[in-house]
C-alpha cells in the first residue's frame, strides 16, 4: 500500500484519473484503520463525508478543500544527531536531502485575503525526499492544540459554520457549537496572526509513536521552529496589511536569503493525551532536535508544483506510526481531496 501512495504522489498530475486516487484512498483507510494499535474505524465519518463536510463549509472549488490559498518554496532538509535516539527511519540517520515546503492560509477559500480572520491558523507543510526513495512528509499549523479531539467533532463544527451563513438568525448553529464547547471557542479567539510566514511556530498537533534502533518508542508531538523568531500582529497591525502580504513577505524574504527552521519532537510523558489533539501536553516536555529545513527558492512552475503536490502526514515510515487515529483519518481524506484538484 505504501508504494501504491508512492506512485500516487510521483505521478504526473495531469494522468492521475479521479476512480484511481478515491480507490486507493479506500484502500489505504482500511489497510490503516485494521492495522496498527489506533482505532481509526471508530469514527462515524469517513475521510469522503470529511472533505464533504468541508466543502459544505467552503465551497466546492476544485482545490485544496482546506488550506486552499498557499505558497510553496523548495530548500534543503538537514537531520540533527540527535534525532537517532528516539527514531530509527533512515532519512533521520543519512545527509541533507531535498525538500519541499507549502505554507498556507487555514481556510478552504482559494481567494481569501492573507489578513482575513480565517486565514489563521496558517499551516506550514514539508515533503522530505529521502536518498532511499521514502517521502516523509509533516503538515503543522500555527496552533499548539486543535480546535476539537475527535474527526467526528471537526465534521459538526464544519457543518455548524456552513449554517451560519450572514443572514442566519441567532444563536447561529456555529454560536450554540460554542457555546456547547467552550474549548473550542477558546481556540478560535486565541489565534494569532504573524507578520511572516517565516515567523510562526507550526505544531503538528497529532501523536505519533517514535521507535528507535535499540526498540524503545516514545510517543511524539511535532513543532517547527523559524530562526527568524516569533513575530505576531495586533489586530490593527494586521487590518493594515494586504491581501497578499503573508505571500509577497515570503517570496521577497527567499530572494535575500535562505528561510531556515529548526524541527522539533516533543516527547510524551505518561498520562499526556495521545488521541486527544485538543488537549496540548505541558511546555516542560522534553524537546528532541529532529533536523533543520533550510528553503531557499520557489518552485520553477508554482501552479503546477502546487497541483501534483499530496502530503500524507500519517504515512507510516520504518519506526514512525500514527498514533492518534485523527491523523490516520486526515491521511486518507487528502488523497480525495488531491483528486479533486486534477
Ligand atoms: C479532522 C481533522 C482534519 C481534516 C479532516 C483535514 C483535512 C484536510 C484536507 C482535506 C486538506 C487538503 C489536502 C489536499 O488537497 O492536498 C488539508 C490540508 C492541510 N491540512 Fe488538514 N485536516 C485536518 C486537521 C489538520 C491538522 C490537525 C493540521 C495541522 C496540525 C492540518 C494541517 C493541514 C495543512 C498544513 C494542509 C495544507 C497542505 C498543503 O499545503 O498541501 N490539518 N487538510
Amino acid at each position: 500500500m505504501r508504494s501504491l501512495f508512492r506512485t500516487l504522489n510521483a505521478y504526473p498530475a495531469a494522468k492521475l484519473s479521479r476512480p484511481l486516487v478515491a480507490i486507493a484512498a479506500a484502500l489505504f483507510f482500511v489497510n490503516e484503520a485494521h492495522a496498527g494499535d489506533v482505532k481509526a474505524s471508530t469514527a462515524k465519518e469517513t475521510p469522503q463525508s470529511m472533505v464533504e463536510a468541508l466543502h459544505t463549509a467552503f465551497g466546492k472549488h476544485h482545490a485544496r478543500a482546506v488550506h486552499t490559498k498557499g505558497t510553496m518554496l523548495e530548500g534543503t532538509f538537514t537531520p540533527a544527531p540527535e534525532a537517532r535516539s528516539i527514531v530509527k527511519t533512515p532519512v533521520f540517520g543519512g545527509g541533507t536531502v531535498p525538500v519541499v515546503a507549502r505554507f498556507s492560509l487555514f481556510a478552504g477559500l482559494p481567494d481569501l485575503p492573507d489578513n482575513a480572520d480565517a486565514a489563521s491558523p496558517a499551516g506550514f507543510a514539508a515533503k522530505i525526499k529521502a536518498a532511499d526513495g521514502d517521502e516523509f512528509d509533516i503538515e503543522t499549523n500555527q496552533h499548539n492544540n486543535f480546535i476539537v479531539a475527535t474527526f467526528d467533532e471537526f465534521a459538526v463544527f464544519l457543518r455548524a459554520l456552513a449554517a451560519s451563513g450572514p443572514t442566519a438568525p441567532h444563536p447561529t448553529a456555529v454560536e450554540k457549537f460554542l457555546e456547547k464547547n467552550p474549548k473550542a471557542a477558546q481556540f478560535l479567539a486565541s489565534r494569532t496572526y504573524p507578520i511572516s510566514y517565516a515567523q510562526a511556530t507550526y505544531f503538528g498537533v497529532n501523536s505519533l509513536k517514535f521507535t528507535n534502533a535499540e526498540g524503545k518508542s516514545v510517543f511524539i508531538r511535532y513543532r517547527v521552529v523559524p530562526r527568524a523568531g516569533e513575530h505576531y500582529l495586533t489586530p490593527e497591525e494586521r487590518k493594515a496589511e494586504s491581501a497578499t502580504y503573508l505571500q509577497d513577505d515570503l517570496l521577497k524574504r527567499v530572494a535575500k536569503e535562505p528561510i531556515i527552521f529548526d524541527w522539533f519532537a516533543q516527547v510524551a510523558e505518561a498520562g499526556d493525551a495521545i488521541e486527544d489533539p485538543s488537549i496540548a501536553w505541558p511546555e516542560s516536555r522534553k524537546l528532541v532536535k529532529l533536523g533543520t529545513f533550510t528553503l531557499t527558492k520557489p518552485p520553477a512552475d508554482p501552479e503546477a508544483a502546487q497541483k501534483s503536490l499530496l502530503f500524507l502526514p500519517g504515512q507510516p515510515h520504518v519506526g514512525v506510526e500514527a498514533a492518534d487515529p485523527m491523523l490516520v483519518l486526515r491521511n486518507a481524506a487528502y488523497p480525495i481531496s488531491f483528486s479533486e484538484r486534477q
